[in-house]
């Protein structure tokens, strides 16, 4: 018998073997897009650290939620820019406020088409631009946040948000937004809670891209990225609160908590894949030292194979493009 007798290359011989037998694949149902509205914006405005993404005007934030329907994506993950801020993030319960306006303007664009999303925290609205309120010792206060969020909540599921996405870290959060939007009559408004949410260097991008007044860091309330353990009870405890979809995020630099959670979890799994992973990958191609496209679609289906069952890229359209095309 010749040596090797194992030959898993048989495997890879041909593009119609590696077809056959591919485990992972990406489907644009799968991909959600985040988008940033601008208050008072007449046109849009680029975020230079993120080429390609900008803040949108209200029309424009239209069209582009038209062009994720006809994509075919699952959704649309809506972030606010308001034009002015206050310490308790006023604009994030008003229903006159610039994240409740356009919700409700996506939702009547894309109808049933497209799943609306709205963001339920107060970082984009506060003056210090932390995402709860402060105690008198300048320390996020956890409980008095829950009573905004809560109202932030019914705010935007009454503006015609399908899906919540509380992403503050704050303790209880799921619990007192699934009680509030019962409450209110919102049942079948899903929360997918950012319920693994680290610490992290890699957000820089998003900061610019919400005009975000944060000074210092929030390392009291997001994860310590030293900790892997803490993923999983994160994720019981939203589950225990009544989260319908729980999320890991950033995405690449916490594969193995995408792992452990896909492991344990008995809902659906999103991954975020944020601001500065998109970044890394753009300065590197335009610079020519990898491939755009190929890096792209690499980094996304790596993240479906460590158990994502949705991800939150800013990709999504160019990646469903590509899908179509049959590349
Ligand atoms: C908080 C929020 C942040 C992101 C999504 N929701 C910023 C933060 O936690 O500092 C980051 C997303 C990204 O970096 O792409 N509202």
């Amino acid at each position: 018998m010749s040596f090797p007798s194992r030959r898993p290359r048989r495997l890879r011989q041909s593009p119609a073997v590696r077809r056959l037998v591919a485990q992972t694949s990406i489907n644009p149902h799968q991909l959600i897009l985040p988008a940033f509205v601008r208050e008072g914006a007449t046109e849009n405005i680029a975020i230079s650290s993120m080429p390609g993404v900008v803040q949108h005007s209200r029309d424009s934030l239209k069209a582009e939620a038209a062009r994720a329907a006809e994509a075919g994506l699952g959704g649309i993950m809506l972030f606010g820019v308001p034009a002015t801020r206050d310490a308790v993030g006023s604009g994030a319960t008003d229903p006159e406020g610039i994240l409740n306006l356009a919700i409700t303007d996506v939702k009547a664009e894309v109808g049933d088409e497209l799943l609306v999303m709205g963001d339920v925290c107060l970082d984009e609205f506060t003056d210090h631009g932390h995402c709860g309120v402060l105690a008198a010792d300048g320390s996020v206060d956890n409980d008095a946040t829950l009573a905004i969020y809560a109202e932030m909540a019914v705010a935007q599921a009454r503006a015609g948000a399908d899906v919540l996405g509380p992403s503050g870290m704050m303790d209880g959060q799921v619990g007192v937004i699934r009680a509030a939007l019962d409450q209110a009559g919102f049942q079948d408004t899903l929360v997918m809670a950012y319920s693994a949410k680290y610490a992290s260097a890699f957000y820089g991008p998003f900061r610019e891209a919400v005009d975000s007044q944060l000074v210092g860091d929030r390392r009291t309330y997001q994860m310590d990225p030293a900790n892997r353990r803490e993923a999983v009870l994160e994720v019981e405890l939203d589950l225990e609160e009544g989260a319908d979809m729980v999320m890991v995020k950033p995405a690449m630099a916490y594969m193995d908590i995408l792992a452990d959670v896909a492991a344990i979890s008995p809902v659906p799994v999103a991954a975020y894949q944020i601001s500065g992973e998109f970044a890394m990958i753009e300065a590197a191609a335009a610079n020519g030292w990898i491939d755009r496209k190929a890096s792209i679609l690499e980094s996304v289906l790596g993240l479906r194979r460590a158990g994502a069952d949705q991800v939150l890229t800013y990709w999504s359209l160019e990646i469903a493009q590509w899908l179509k095309e049959g590349t």
